[in-house]
This record gives structure tokens, sequence and C-alpha cells, in this order.
């Protein structure tokens, strides 16, 4: 090794070691010819000092001071010398290593640095450069010790993982990364073949089909570290390429997946922060939790739920209520902000001022809602600007129903039932944020279950999979006539703190129900010949009933480390128009490859070149 110690090893009980470090040089001051240096590696940092009165007289100070004057910012230092208590009022007791220095003997420069783009010692979020430049130059904000505790987060996370399936009896199996493309929800990534001219691969949006096929083939207990390639639309919590822990398993229901994943997220917990997780988790059905939170991802740390008053609001005679609900389908939701959530009491009531409801209906309005109606609750009942409207009575009933105290805060949203539950959900989280609902709340799982097989399309009525076209009805079968989008289908949704993390289902192990799955999905019959033959036949050769599930192992590390994307627990990820800044990609490649694939590119700029 070209060092006795790491940067972040020594002690006190060092003092009087001859070391050997070597790490970046972080920051330099001289202090009238002495010079001081922070040392750094990715296990903490040293300071290094330079002190010629203190050195024997053997040592060459001429050269070593040269050495030292030429060190730049994230040069490369090997640095030999004794460790020795630091002058008494320069301590650093915010360092594991803030007691103690080296004083250096010797220096030795492994590597010289250019100028480098941005600081990359420790430094709060709001001081960090922009994140183009941090993806750009990933290898150094990876020496970022917050950026190097993510990745050690999730290297860790991973093996107790791997460690909880493996004792578990899972099989690790690794299935191909150039597959055929089918209708599976995203945009496939494609890739050209050379060798068979005009025909192409498919990066795996997922391995669903392989691990199903590993059913077939009586593996039983499998799982995987799977990389998923999706071309779809950016978000915080997406990536084009990304990592699921995959797991699928033989002679199953669903609460046996549900069982296994609560077993190895509790063994994670424990061996991450040493803590019993609760288990079995809640489980919510999925149209409690459009009704209650207003979204499929409900974030469960906090109350503030909606609640349905469509028939209260009936009675009172409100145009804006009365508009909406001459309309089929319609409701309107009520939430109650209660002034004890709310830190600050010295506003007008619930902690939300007139200026703030303005805003929140400015909000409303923004989210496509009509706005949004408001009531405060006073010793002497619900007042509000439009209370004229409602009879005693109908206030008296919404009181009573929302359970409204002295000082709360009652907010309305009237419209059609998905968009109007959806905008409430919204405002819940909105709130949540506003007022610091999630402070100091830890982590919540909940099961999303009972859901639907299929989802209408509200204008056409086509059909589309809820989750995915492999998940099997409820009734182990599809009726045979009747409203499609009311059949349930066996899956689940895992989800933490308000972000789906997992998802998987009971699938058709039947391949004439898979077959009419398909068919209701809208395929022709030469559509799923064409597409997805191979799988059925194997299903045809004797398929265990069978079922999975996949955890997004990249939002649940970013949600566990509280960042704001998983961008920052990635290595290299892509930035938000799903560029690789690091090296450059996608890019344009020498045409001679092209040809070589048998590809011409029609991109209006290739036109114009040729
Ligand atoms: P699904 O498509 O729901 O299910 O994916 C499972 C989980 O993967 C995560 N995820 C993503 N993470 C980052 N970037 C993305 N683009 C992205 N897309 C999905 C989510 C999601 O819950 N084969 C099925 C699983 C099964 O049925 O077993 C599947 O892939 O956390």
């Amino acid at each position: 090794m070209l060092r006795t110690h790491d940067c972040g090893k020594l002690r006190s009980e060092d003092l009087g070691k001859r070391v050997t470090l070597a790490g970046w040089v972080r920051f330099r001051r001289d202090h009238g010819g002495v010079l001081f240096f922070d040392l750094a590696d990715s296990n903490g940092t040293t300071q290094l000092v330079f002190d010629p009165e203190a050195l024997r007289q053997e040592i060459d100070r001429k050269s070593l001071s040269e050495t030292l004057n030429s060190l730049g910012r994230e040069y490369v230092v090997q640095a030999t010398g004794v460790v020795r208590e630091r002058v008494p009022g320069t301590e650093d007791p915010r360092n594991p290593t803030g007691m103690v220095e080296v004083l250096i003997e010797r220096a030795n420069v492994l590597s010289t640095s250019k100028a480098i783009p941005f600081e990359v010692a420790e430094q709060k979020n709001s001081q960090l450069p922009n994140e183009d430049l941090r993806i750009r130059y990933r290898y150094l904000d990876l020496r970022r010790p917050q950026m190097i505790s993510n990745l050690r987060f999730r290297a860790r996370l991973f093996a107790a993982t791997r460690d909880a399936l493996n004792g578990m009896g899972f099989m690790e199996v690794e299935t191909p990364m150039l597959t055929r493309s089918t209708a599976e929800g995203a945009r496939d990534f494609l890739v050209p073949s050379r060798i068979q001219p005009g025909h192409f691969y498919a990066l795996p949006q997922s391995p669903q089909l392989f691990k199903q096929m590993l059913m077939v083939g009586s593996v039983e207990r499998y799982f995987q570290f799977a990389r998923c390639f999706r071309d779809e639309d950016s978000r915080a919590d997406r990536q084009p390429e990304f990592t699921q822990m995959d797991v699928e398993m033989s002679f199953v229901e669903e609460r046996d997946v549900h069982e296994v994943v609560e077993k190895v997220l509790a063994s994670v917990w424990k061996c991450i922060y040493n803590e019993e997780l609760r288990t079995p988790f809640p489980r919510l059905p999925y149209h409690d939790s459009m009704a209650r939170f207003g979204t499929d991802a409900p974030d469960t740390r906090f109350g503030l739920e909606l609640v349905e008053v469509t028939e209260i609001a009936r009675q009172a005679h409100y145009e804006i209520f009365q508009k909406v609900l001459a309309k089929k389908g319609t409701v309107v939701v009520c939430m109650n902000l209660k002034a004890s959530l709310v830190k600050e009491k010295d506003q007008e009531f619930a902690g939300v001022g007139r200026k703030e409801v303005d805003r929140l209906i400015d909000w409303a309005k923004q989210q496509g809602m009509g706005g949004l109606t408001w009531m405060r609750c006073t010793p002497t009942g619900l007042e509000s600007n439009i209370v004229k409207y409602f009879p005693d009575e109908v206030r008296r009933k919404l009181q009573e129903r929302m359970g409204a105290e002295v000082g709360d805060l009652l907010l309305f949203l009237a419209g059609p039932r998905m968009p109007t539950l959806k905008a409430g959900g919204a405002l819940r989280m909105k709130l949540a944020r506003d007022n610091a609902l999630l402070e100091g709340k830890g982590h919540h799982f909940v099961w999303i279950v009972d859901c639907p097989l299929f989802q209408a399309d509200p204008v056409t009525g086509k059909l589309s999979a809820f989750h995915h076209p492999f998940v099997r009805p409820v009734e182990d079968d599809l009726p045979k006539s009747g409203d499609m989008a009311k059949v349930m289908g066996q899956s689940y949704d895992l989800v933490l703190d308000g972000s789906e993390i997992g998802s998987g289902s009971i699938r058709n192990h039947d391949p004439k129900v898979q077959r009419k799955v398909f068919k209701h999905l809208g395929m022709s019959e030469e559509a799923i010949e064409r597409e997805f033959s191979f799988f059925l036949e194997a299903l045809e050769f004797g398929a265990p009933p069978h079922g999975g599930i996949a955890l997004g192992m990249d939002r649940v590390v970013s949600i566990l480390l509280g960042c704001e994307s998983i961008r920052d627990v990635i290595a290299f990820p892509k930035n938000k128009k799903f560029q690789s800044l690091v090296d450059g990609s996608p890019a344009k490649v020498d045409q001679s490859k092209l040809q070589e694939l048998m590809l011409i590119s029609i991109a209006e700029e290739d036109k114009e070149a040729e």
C-alpha cells in the first residue's frame, strides 16, 4: 500500500507515530511560512502541516518546501510525517481526526490536477453548482463526502438485501440484456443486430417475461438486481436506466409475496439502522387510497385526509357547488387543516392567513380546478365569505363530518371525481410541505391492494393494463361479458412515504387466460402471435402458479437518504434531459458503423449533412 493509514483514521492515540497518508489536497493555508493542507480521501480528512522550525535537521527543507508549494487543489499526494497534537484552540471537534495533525517530513506528488470546475469539499446543498456540471464531472462530484456516503449507503443496502434473499433460499439468476421488443408499457431502447440486418433487440424494460419463464423452468425462488431500460418522460424519480430488486416465486399467493418483501425489508432495517421494522405493513385498497389521499401512492405519515362531502354540499344553495354537482360523476371533497397541525398559531386561522388562502385558491386554479372554497371554524360555527349560502343545518353537518374545531380551516374542491381527488391529493401534499407536517415523521410503508385489472380511457373507452398485461384476474379468469374495467386484478404496489417503490402481482400461469387479457387490451391474434408466442408457448409446458414483485432500488435508497432526486444515489446518472453528460451520450456514430448495421439516419441535421 502507498499509505499506512487512510485520511479518516488518525486519533489522539496515534500521537508520535510516523505515518504515510495518500489523498487529495483539498485546502491549503499559509500562516507565515507554516503551510497547512487538508488531505482527503473517501474516508475523511487529515490536516498536514509543514513547519520548518519543528523539523529535524537532516530533512531537506528546501526541496520539501518546493514540492509542497507546487501543490494545487486536488493534486494527489503521498505524505509521510509524525502525528502530533494540534495547537490548543485549533482543534476541530467536528472532524474525527480533528485533534491531531501530521507534521510533514516527506511528500511525493502522485498526480497533478487541472483547475477544478467546482468545489468538492462538503458544502450546503444550496451552494452546489448546477446539476449538469456535477453530472458532467461526476468523478469530481463523487469526491464530495455526501456523494460518497450516498454510494456507500446504497452498497450496504444492496448487500443487506442480497444477504436476506440468499438467507431465504432465493437463487440469484441473470436474465438477458438483449431481448425481444414487446409492448409492455414504456418505449423500448432498441439495439440493431449486425448479423441479422434490419432486426433489433430491445433492452429489457424489466425481466418480467424471463422471470416468469424461470418459474416454468422450476427455479421457484428467483431474485436479481436487474438493470431496466425505459424510454419514458423524465421525472425526479425516473431514469431511463434504473435498478430493480426483482423477485419471482412459484406456488404462492399475494400474501406470500408481501411477507417475503416485509421480511427482506425488516432484515435490511435491522442491519442498517439496528431497528425493528413494524410488519406486516398496512394494506390499503386502491379505491380507498384514491378516496382518502387522492393518489395511489399515498403519504400516510400524516393525516389531513380527503373526505367526500358531496351529499351534504348538495344541500347548500351555493351556485358553484350546484353547477358542478348537476353533472354526473362529480364530487365535493373536503380537507380539514387542523389548527393543532400547524405550528404558527398566531395567524388568522389554522396558521393560514387570508393572503395564504388566496394563494391556495390560485394554486388550485393552476391545477385545473375551478377554484377552492374555504371555511374556518370559529366559536360561533363555520365562517367564510360564502357561508350565507350554507343553511345552519348544512354547516352543522359539515362541521360534524369534518370534526372541525375552533381554529381549523376547511378547504373544499368540487369537480369531476378523479381530477378532483387528484387535485385534493396534491393540495394535501402542498399543505404538508408548507406547514412542515412531514418533519421528524420517520418512514411509512403501505401496500396498495385490490387494484383493477384494466383501466379504461375516459374518452375512447379503450382498455389498458392497470399494472401490466401479466396480472391474473382475482377470479382466476375473466368474465365472459360485462364491464371489463370493473374486473379486479391480483396486483399490488408497495408505497414508501408517498412514493411507489415497488409493484408486483400474481401472474396468469394459464396461457388461455393470458391470451384473453391480451385480446381485451386490443391486440389482434396476429399481434399476440408475433410478440408473445414464445412466452405463451412456455406457459403451455406446465407453468406453476407464480407471482412476484420488483422494488425500484434507486427510489428506496433516495427516499431513505432524503434525496430530492434518484440521480443523487446513482454513480453516473443521466441528467433531466436523459443525457449522460460525463461521456457525452447519446452521441452520433460514424457513418461506417451505421452502414455496417444497414441503418440510415433520417434526422434532419443528418440529411442536411449529406
Ligand atoms: P414496475 O414497472 O411498476 O413493475 O416497476 C417496479 C418499480 O420500479 C421502479 N421504477 C423506476 N425507477 C426509476 N426509474 C424508472 N424509470 C422507473 N420505473 C419504475 C418503481 C416501480 O415501482 N415487472 C414489473 C414488476 C413485477 O410485476 O414483478 C415492473 O417492472 O419503484
